[in-house]
């Protein structure tokens, strides 16, 4: 069961005093029904971009809009009562100006009633950070394997092997610390660059892909109910296979169907 208590929704500042103090658990969520299914289990809910690729069949994060996030971030509001939720910001919607990105994560928090909002990027983000923060909008920078930036990364690679990397890794999550973000995305990172990022900040580090040492996991539920397989990375552990048992139930109502057997008695007025 998560952490949470009372009736009344985790808080940021929960969720920052949560270093240290436990694992913070989290998964990605984009519907109403999700978002009630997962809502007794995390301490918070990113709805991820990754709706894109997992919800449209999109081969990238990059066409994902404004729109689609806010109709996403609200519905999964709608559904949790007592998870923190977390809004990605998508692709082009904030990377302009400390000004554009208030105005559409201004937005974003408006109309989805979320907790935060989570960007992708590194130092050159470090003005847009701090503007949000200084304006009331809590930020979860995204940092090592960003699937946004996947063209300039040359695809999805983990981030932060050489002592060089790591480092810069490093300097880059103490500098989103300094500019007042309250939590770190780490994705897909060698382990001992996101144990370095962990211990180097007093924030928690939510990890995918990155290590057991991180202040808390979050993964795309898509991937840990097995409802996903046209991209697996190796972190993407699959707790069941409910593709398997959804495929199962239509092949027994096509057939119930075909043989007249649905609907039977009891399902007619
Ligand atoms: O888009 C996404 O689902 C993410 C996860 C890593 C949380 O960024």
């Amino acid at each position: 069961m998560s952490t949470h208590v009372g009736n009344k929704r985790n808080t940021i500042p929960q969720i920052k005093l949560m270093k240290g103090r436990g694992k913070i658990v989290s998964l990605t969520a984009y519907t109403t029904p999700m978002a009630q299914m997962l809502d007794d289990y995390v301490d918070l809910i990113i709805v991820g971009d990754s709706t894109g690729m997992v919800a449209y069949g999109l081969n990238s994060t990059m066409s994902v809009t404004l729109e689609m996030m806010i109709n996403h971030g609200r519905a999964v509001t709608r559904g949790a009562s007592k998870a923190c939720v977390i809004v990605d910001m998508p692709y082009g919607s904030y990377q302009e100006s400390p000004q554009q990105a208030y105005r559409n994560a201004a937005k974003v928090m408006r109309e989805t009633q979320a907790q935060g909002i989570k960007l992708e990027g590194g130092l050159e983000m470090l003005d847009t950070v701090e503007f949000l923060v200084q304006r009331g909008i809590p930020v979860m920078p995204h940092i090592g394997l960003m699937p946004q930036h996947a063209n300039a990364q040359g695809g999805f690679k983990a981030q932060g092997r050489s002592k060089d990397d790591s480092e810069l890794l490093v300097a880059q999550a103490k500098a989103f610390q300094g500019a007042g973000a309250f939590c770190l995305l780490v994705e897909g990172t060698f382990e001992k660059a996101a144990v370095a990022i962990t211990r180097a900040v007093e924030i928690p580090t939510i990890g995918i892909g990155a290590s057991s040492e991180c202040d808390g996991q979050v993964l795309v539920t898509e991937d840990v109910l097995g409802l996903f397989s046209d991209f697996r990375p190796k972190f993407a552990k699959r707790y069941v296979d409910l593709s398997s048992i959804i495929k199962e139930a239509f092949a027994s109502y096509e057939q119930e169907v075909r043989d007249g057997d649905f609907p039977a008695k009891e399902h007619c007025f």
